[in-house]
């Protein structure tokens, strides 16, 4: 359609399944979502999702970090792979790498993470195993912009999953899963269509707009 603006270009960095990179992708196959998937990348060459976007047509492209001899390097062929392709943003989907400073502020305010946990709160691994020990009553997940600590940068988008008595961390982590699917396409509609801006520190114009994620009786 002439006029229309142009869609960025995304990135997905995967590690491993890729569900949430597969949401992106459903999203982005709507002719009015304001992103294109460009590009499936992932540091470990058996990762399933890879194939899964391959047989979607996406381009996918494998960088073994086991290959290079420091964390930089690796980021570097990163990098120019991103470079070559015109990338705009990049979204980590499952992505099981560190990132270095380096890395990381070459896409300030161009990354973004989902996270499986109301963030602040739980960052790092088995987030779902300790929500359960701590006998919260509220989980959930978090869509944010990449900061170079780990699992911290201005919120985007959370969604609330209540917690209940008989959860096991698998139940739990696949009510919250399946609100990743939903928020991480919403994250980064707003993002990509110029609508989520960080204004100090903050992210103004995030999901509280768009109505009522945050409701655990829709679980
Ligand atoms: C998700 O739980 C995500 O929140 C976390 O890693 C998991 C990746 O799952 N960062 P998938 O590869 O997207 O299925």
């Amino acid at each position: 359609m002439s006029g229309a603006p142009a869609r960025k270009k995304v990135a997905a960095l995967i590690s491993g399944r890729g569900s949430n990179m597969t949401s992106l992708l459903a999203a982005a196959a709507a002719p009015d979502y304001p992103a294109e998937i460009a590009l499936v990348l992932s540091n470990r060459p058996d990762a399933a999702g890879l194939a899964t976007a391959a047989a979607k047509g996406i381009e996918t492209l494998a960088i073994d970090h086991r290959l290079y001899t420091s964390r930089e390097d690796f980021e570097r062929a990163m990098q120019a792979a991103l470079e070559a392709r015109g990338i705009e943003i990049v979204c980590l989907a499952g992505f099981m790498r560190l990132l270095t400073p380096w890395f990381v502020e070459r896409w300030s305010g161009r990354m973004l993470n989902i996270h499986p946990a109301l963030l602040p709160s739980y960052k790092g691994l088995h987030t779902h195993e300790r929500a359960l020990a701590d006998g919260v009553k509220i989980h959930g997940c978090t869509v944010h912009f990449v900061a170079p600590e780990m699992d911290a940068g201005p919120i985007i988008a959370q969604a609330a999953v209540a917690v209940r008595d008989d959860d096991t961390p698998d139940t739990l982590g696949a009510r919250v899963l399946a609100r990743e699917h939903e928020i991480y396409p919403l994250a980064l509609r707003l993002v990509a269509g110029g609508h989520a801006r960080i204004v100090d520190g903050r992210v103004m114009g995030g999901a509280p707009a768009t109505g009522d994620l945050v409701n655990p009786r829709r679980d």
